[in-house]
């Protein structure tokens, strides 16, 4: 993202925006190799190298944890070949660069995370952690309770058991069940092969917690900052 040249050097380090301005003017900061004096350019440090003194600077962003409420037919990656829209774009204000921990498939909705933070994102991705994420599946027909069981002990999918998931039936009609499946894992579109193998299309999927952390009443395409106390909460509780 283009930001004015004295507040990049400010937060790298060099000192103040008045400082900063003060090495622009002295001629001390150039942008790609040519010295640059004037105060009212914008570039994206991403972009360009910017020097002072001659030396390449460092930018240390803020870290910043985000729970976005996805949309359908958004997907999870930086750019997609396809030209689908990508879930960054609703991050409307926030300057830092962020990107997804983890997935959610395309036609899948709810609650995904967005960071700078690596340390972090690794600690939610990675399987020692085991981060219980809950879902709510719309399904077809009513499966069995028998069928259920199957999936909260651990079935094989793709020659791998998962582990155990909780279930439970929050809505049932002739034509769809409603259910909600909490799972450990987070394997690529594991909930729709999980009710697949037992016979049931997922119709709709909605990611509703990350750990302790609810969706709650966040509006589709909405997104909010997340506090140290949200953090704790993605890896509080059994
Ligand atoms: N399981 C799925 O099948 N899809 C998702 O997007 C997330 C979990």
């Amino acid at each position: 993202m283009e930001e004015r040249l004295q507040k990049i050097l400010a937060r790298s380090g060099a000192g103040s925006r008045r400082t900063a301005e003060q090495y622009i003017k002295d001629g001390r900061v150039s942008i790609d190799g040519a010295v640059v004096t004037d105060m009212g350019i914008k570039v994206d440090p991403a972009v360009h190298e910017i020097c002072l003194n001659g030396r390449s600077i460092r930018l240390s962003e803020e870290k910043i944890h985000i729970l976005l409420n996805k949309p359908a037919g958004y997907v999870t990656t930086l750019s997609d070949p396809q030209g689908r829209p990508i879930v960054t774009s609703l991050l409307k204000g926030i300057a830092q660069r962020v990107y997804p921990v983890g997935r959610l498939d395309l036609d899948t909705e709810g609650a995904l995370l967005l960071t700078n933070d690596g340390d972090m994102a690794q600690r939610i991705l990675h399987p020692s952690f085991e981060i219980k994420k809950t879902y709510v599946a719309k399904v077809t027909g009513v499966p069995s309770r028998e069928k259920l069981d199957q999936l909260a002990k651990g079935i094989v999918l793709e020659g791998r058991r998962t582990s155990p998931a909780q279930l439970m039936v929050l809505q049932q009609t002739p034509r769809f069940t409603i259910i909600q499946i909490i799972i450990h894992e987070g394997r690529k579109r594991q909930v729709r092969k999980m009710f697949a193998a037992i016979g049931h299309r997922v119709l709709a999927l909605k990611r509703v917690a990350y750990g302790n952390l609810q969706l709650d009443n966040l509006p589709s395409g909405k997104f909010r900052i997340l506090s140290k106390q949200d953090l704790e909460k993605i890896f509080s509780g059994p």
